[in-house]
């Protein structure tokens, strides 16, 4: 907690410092709560609420850029890297006010949706199977009921979260056997643990880290997960 508010405080210095040095058109890279950097073009400024408005290269399209509101009280650091050459840019196309709204809405529920699908007590993968069933139930049908995953209040997984720890209160066989199709669908498509076993246990140090590199590649909790400062929590997919 110290530690957090200490933190909380130098971002705000951060911020009070670069207040003033701020020119439409220069370009700047923040960091954000989830240390990801976000780089573009000031297209506006507003120094009481600290927002900075940056036009940024869409990852998609060349024709097109990204617009980001960023909470500087947020971020952990801004870097102007490039002033403004003076020669002003076009002005800032107006924005859909409702539609950056449903955009703020729909992250935050994407957020919570994430908050929810974390459990301290389980493993990251049983976290990851969770957001998988979540994905074919809907957030608002699973929960975890202490260690077990449980959906439509009616079907419990339970560790290992395996074909065989599914359960139905009401013997519903559909439901039981969707579930199951789904853990399957989901070991399926990640390294078997036996594998790596076996790999690491066969061969040393040399092919040992071949399974663990393999297996940090499937995890997409940092690869596919992007996001904004539209509420704090931890990262989801944006959009
Ligand atoms: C920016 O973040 C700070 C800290 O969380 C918060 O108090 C403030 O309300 C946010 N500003 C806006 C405009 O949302
Ligand atoms: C600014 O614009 C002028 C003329 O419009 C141009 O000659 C000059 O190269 C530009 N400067 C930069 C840094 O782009
Ligand atoms: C089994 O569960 C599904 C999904 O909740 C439901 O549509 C179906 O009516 C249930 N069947 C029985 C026999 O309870
Ligand atoms: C893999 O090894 C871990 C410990 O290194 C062990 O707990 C686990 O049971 C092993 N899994 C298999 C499938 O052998
Ligand atoms: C594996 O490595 C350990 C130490 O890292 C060593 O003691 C052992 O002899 C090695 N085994 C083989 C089969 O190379």
């Amino acid at each position: 907690m110290a530690a957090a508010a200490a933190a909380a405080a130098s971002v705000l210095s951060t911020a009070a410092a670069v207040n003033d040095c701020f020119s439409i058109g220069s370009t700047v890279v923040c960091t954000n709560c989830f240390s990801e950097e976000i780089e573009g073009e000031v297209l506006a400024f507003d120094h009481n609420t600290k927002m900075l408005v940056l036009k940024c290269r869409s990852k998609t399209t060349d024709e097109l850029s990204d617009v980001y509101v960023m909470n500087l009280s947020l971020c952990s650091n801004v870097q102007v890297i490039k002033e403004c050459n003076g020669n002003s840019t076009d002005d800032p196309q107006k924005l859909n006010l409702e539609q950056v709204k449903m955009r703020l809405r729909k992250t935050v529920e994407r957020r919570q949706d994430f908050l929810k699908s974390k459990n301290a007590d389980v493993s990251p993968e049983a976290q990851e199977l969770y957001r998988a069933i979540a994905k074919q139930y809907g957030y608002n049908e699973v929960s975890w009921q202490g260690l077990n995953i449980q959906i439509l209040n009616e079907v419990t997984i339970s560790p290992p979260y395996r074909v065989d720890n599914v359960v139905s209160s009401s013997n519903n066989e559909s439901s039981c056997n969707y579930i199951k199709r789904i853990i399957k669908q989901f070991f399926n498509t990640r390294p078997s643990p036996a594998l790596e076993n076996t790999t690491t246990a066969t061969h040393n140090s040399t092919a040992a880290t071949v399974p663990t590199s393999s297996v940090s590649s499937v995890s997409p909790t940092s690869s596919s997960l992007s996001s904004s400062n539209a509420a704090s929590g931890s990262p989801v997919p944006a959009n």
